[in-house]
């Protein structure tokens, strides 16, 4: 590890969208800066915080934590995912669009004021590496701590709320296998997922779903169909499928919700095309939402952000700078954030284990 750091102060912020998790490694990461006898700014709603004026920011204490917070879903420090970074969120709710040139002057302007040594970035893949490239600008050290329902963020196996998502997508399907019996009816479960399948995929085989298609597998609608007529054929009368929001149709095309840039509709096209079928299926659906990020986080997403957010402190501690903490292979480690960042996402490949487990189970997962 590299040599020992002068560090005083910290800054921690929670970027992207929030999932189960987030306050346990805020938690985390404040107590272990705590024992070091460092200070924490908590940096309200991600960039904005610092970017804002006046600034949104809070100094953290033990206090802070004397609530329930921890054990709660959602971020007590706020988060922003717009997508678009120049677009800022003023203290009065209103928002201002900025050069990028001036978005990076005023992050580095902000990092000054507040005098920060170093800044903990609990986010996803892209807010990971906007804010890696801002820290770089204002020279600040940057430790990252992955953190989605997705699990897409490279180079980490899991990231803080990846669990819990799969447990509520587990209880869906629990829940609407019930309903699905009583009535005969095939159930369609649409869960998140922009553009990686790993949450469809881990729910669909802990609630023992029938079906699951996922954006990186192709698949092929008669096949579906055919599964479902196996299924009765073999005497059972209903079934579960899970398909990810950011599946294409058969034809190839992605369904937008009706704010048009999120994903969300793929549920409804499977519904309406089976519910035609001359087999008369008697078919539902049931879209998760963000149903799927709230909640309090399970006991493997709260050890997850004490494992990420302690780590990170003793990275710090330790000399270290821009690295993402990650678990690889279940050992807790870091590596550059510049090798992680270059691969935009991690999709489902087609040796994960997963797919061997849910092929093995008979489950139609697209093509062989
Ligand atoms: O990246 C996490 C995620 O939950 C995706 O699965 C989903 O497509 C997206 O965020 C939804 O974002 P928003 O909160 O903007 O609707």
């Amino acid at each position: 590890m590299a040599k020992k750091a002068q560090i005083k102060r910290i800054g921690v912020l929670t970027s992207g969208g929030d999932c189960a998790g987030l306050n346990t490694a805020i938690r985390a990461v404040c107590m272990a800066a705590f024992q070091q006898g460092w200070e924490v700014y908590g940096i309200h709603n991600a960039t904005d915080g610092l970017i804002a004026r006046p600034m949104m920011y809070k100094k953290m204490s033990v206090l802070d934590f004397a609530v329930p917070y921890a054990r709660l879903g959602g971020t007590m420090l706020g988060s922003n995912n717009t997508g678009v970074f120049t677009r800022q969120k003023k203290a009065d709710g209103s928002y201002e669009k900025l050069t990028e040139k001036e978005f990076f002057k005023r992050f580095k302007e902000g990092i000054e004021q507040l005098k920060l040594d170093a800044l903990v970035v609990i986010g996803g893949d892209g807010s990971t590496a906007i804010m890696s490239r801002l820290c770089k600008t204002a020279n600040v050290k940057m430790i990252g701590i992955p953190k989605t329902i997705d699990n897409d963020v490279p180079a980490t196996d899991e990231a803080i709320g990846f669990s819990t998502a799969c447990n509520i997508v587990m209880d869906a399907l629990d829940k609407l296998d019930t309903t699905a019996d009583s009535h005969e009816r095939i159930m369609v479960l649409e869960v998140m997922g922009r553009t990686a399948g790993h949450l469809a995929l881990r729910g669909a085989i802990a609630g023992l779903a029938d079906i699951c298609l996922i954006p990186e597998r192709p698949y092929n609608y008669d096949e579906v169909v055919q599964k479902l007529r196996e299924i009765r054929a073999s005497g059972r009368t209903h079934a579960l499928m899970v398909v990810a929001e950011g599946l294409k149709t058969p034809e190839g095309k992605n369904v937008y919700a009706s704010n048009g840039h999120t994903f969300g509709g793929i549920g409804q096209y499977f519904v309406n095309r089976l519910s035609e079928e001359p087999d008369k299926f008697n078919v539902r659906l049931t879209v998760l939402g963000h149903v799927q990020r709230g909640g309090s986080p399970v006991a493997m997403d709260r050890l997850l952000a004490v494992a990420f957010g302690t780590y990170a402190v003793r990275l710090l501690a330790s000399g270290a700078k821009n690295r993402l903490v990650v678990l690889k292979n279940g050992k807790l480690t870091d590596v550059p954030l510049r090798h992680a960042l270059k691969i935009a996402i991690s999709p489902v490949k087609p040796n994960d284990p997963m797919v061997k487990m849910a092929k093995s189970l008979g489950m139609y997962i697209g093509h062989k």
